[in-house]
């Protein structure tokens, strides 16, 4: 199992590199446990690296080979490099060295449900770095519903950073600015992608007809739609009917929105993205049923992504029966963690193709927090963590388990984002540079 896992991670991407050298400081600057070396050695102006004799992994292939850096750029790749004297040596031999991992789904510091996400951008990113993801992408929440004050509220979060990001954006409401400043995202903040909720009705839903405004908004811009896919109205009707029943504990989460309405949520997505002929990002993918409508989806040729996250690969839903409520509340999540099956369907979607990256949510709730639940389950603020756990557990549960290759687990926990989105992140990454730089 970990043993295994004898990595060296890496950012094969100039970006990247350029990015960690400034934030490094900010982790030597806030004490967090790196020896004194380490900053010395990362913050230095010129910095010259072999690591020797690993072997190295893309998505495509694997070598042993020798990689150089030279100020945090890589200059080359390839066997038996010979360097100065003034080279610092790694040596890795037996162990992989792999790009850093990017996590394509993430809320740090997001004001949800009265209160706030325990991670913020220092504490998230620290995990994520710990657990060998080196970027992530995290949904910018509109403030009052315009999408120019949420960015400027989440260039504000992102101050503490301490590596590298990227902003989707939210879409909570629908009207005439919205639309306008969608372009502004497009056009002047290098945000290019956009999620709509079909669920949290009475707060960030919106109905099919603003969700057909949204999917034509997004294809004239060149920009990507991604959904939370759960039916809103059938979600609110299925909470009444628990608490009409007396189920008021966090079982009633999962009860009140089965897969059904998930698979069903996705579908009209789905079909509505075909009507409209613009790509669809389904984030979250929970369910066998939502799966299945991806599968079929692309079987036909459709342009539709499905990302499933790292609780709905390898939990069930047996933590929310718990009969401790704070062991139970963990588990809030939406939409749900399924009961067992729908993992082991997810895992093998995964190795298939039908589903081709994964995310984590991570979204962190103490108990403090989560105890807003304590008499009713639709209080319970929904959210699990991952952001440091996403690439062991994809390790263990898929390459492990011979699901996937070596090669696979590069493309689905850090390239495959590449390779999607091209262009659309490389601006997104490049005006995060622009922040940085500030
Ligand atoms: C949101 O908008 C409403 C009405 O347009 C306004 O009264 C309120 O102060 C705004 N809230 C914030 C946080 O800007
Ligand atoms: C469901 O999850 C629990 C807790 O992780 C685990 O012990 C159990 O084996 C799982 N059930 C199945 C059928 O896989
Ligand atoms: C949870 O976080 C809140 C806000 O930071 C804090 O007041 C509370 O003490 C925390 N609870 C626990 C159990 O750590």
């Amino acid at each position: 199992m970990a043993h295994f896992l004898t990595y060296l991670l890496l950012s094969f991407l100039i970006i990247y590199d350029s990015l960690g050298l400034s934030q490094s400081n900010q982790f030597c600057d806030a004490g967090v446990g790196y020896p004194e070396s380490t900053c010395g050695f990362s913050s230095s102006s010129s910095s010259k690296l072999l690591i020797k004799g690993g072997t190295v992994l893309n998505a495509h292939q694997q070598e042993v080979a020798d990689v150089y850096v030279e100020d945090g750029i890589i200059v080359a790749v390839k066997p038996n490099i010979k360097v100065d004297e003034d080279v610092t040596l790694l040596d890795a031999t037996g162990k992989y060295v792999m790009p850093g991992g990017i996590d394509p789904h993430t809320h740090l510091a997001m004001e949800f449900m009265g209160t706030e996400t325990i991670d913020d951008f220092f504490s998230g990113q620290a995990a994520a770095l710990a657990g060998g993801t080196t970027m992530h992408i995290d949904f910018v929440i509109p403030v009052n519903g315009s999408l120019v004050a949420g960015f400027e509220a989440y260039k504000k979060k992102a101050k503490k950073s301490c590596m590298n990001y990227g902003f989707h954006m939210a879409i909570t409401k629908w009207d005439e600015s919205v639309s306008r400043e969608m372009e502004i995202m497009v056009k002047e903040k290098g945000i290019n992608s956009f999620k709509f909720f079909m669920a949290y009705k009475g707060s960030l839903m919106i109905s099919d007809e603003l969700l057909l405004q949204g999917l034509e908004r997004c294809k004239s811009l060149g920009a990507l739609a991604m959904v939370h896919a759960e039916n809103g109205d059938a979600v609110f009707e299925g909470q009444k009917r628990m608490i009409d029943l007396g189920i008021t504990g966090p079982e009633g989460h999962a009860l009140s929105r089965p897969p059904v309405l998930e698979g069903e949520a996705t579908a009209r997505a789905i079909r509505l993205a075909k009507f409209v002929n613009t790509p669809l990002y389904v984030v979250h993918v929970m369910s066998i049923d939502a799966m299945e409508e991806i599968a079929r989806a692309r079987k036909s040729g459709q342009k539709v992504i499905g990302e499933p996250v790292v609780s709905g690969l390898v939990l069930n839903d047996s933590g929310l029966w718990d009969p401790d409520f704070v062991t139970a509340a963990k588990y809030v999540m939406s939409p749900p963690i399924r009961e067992s099956g729908h993992d082991k369907a997810l895992q093998a979607a995964l190795s298939t193709g039908v589903l081709q990256l994964v995310g984590t949510d991570h979204c962190t709730f103490n108990s403090t927090q989560k105890a807003f639940g304590i008499d009713d389950f639709r209080k319970i603020p929904n959210g699990v963590n991952g952001i440091e756990e996403r690439m062991h557990l994809v390790w263990d549960t898929m390459v492990e388990s011979g699901q996937i290759s070596v090669t696979d687990f590069v493309r689905i926990t850090s390239t495959e984002w590449y390779d999607f989105i091209g262009t659309v992140l490389f601006i997104v990454t490049f005006f995060c540079f622009q922040i940085y730089s500030l």
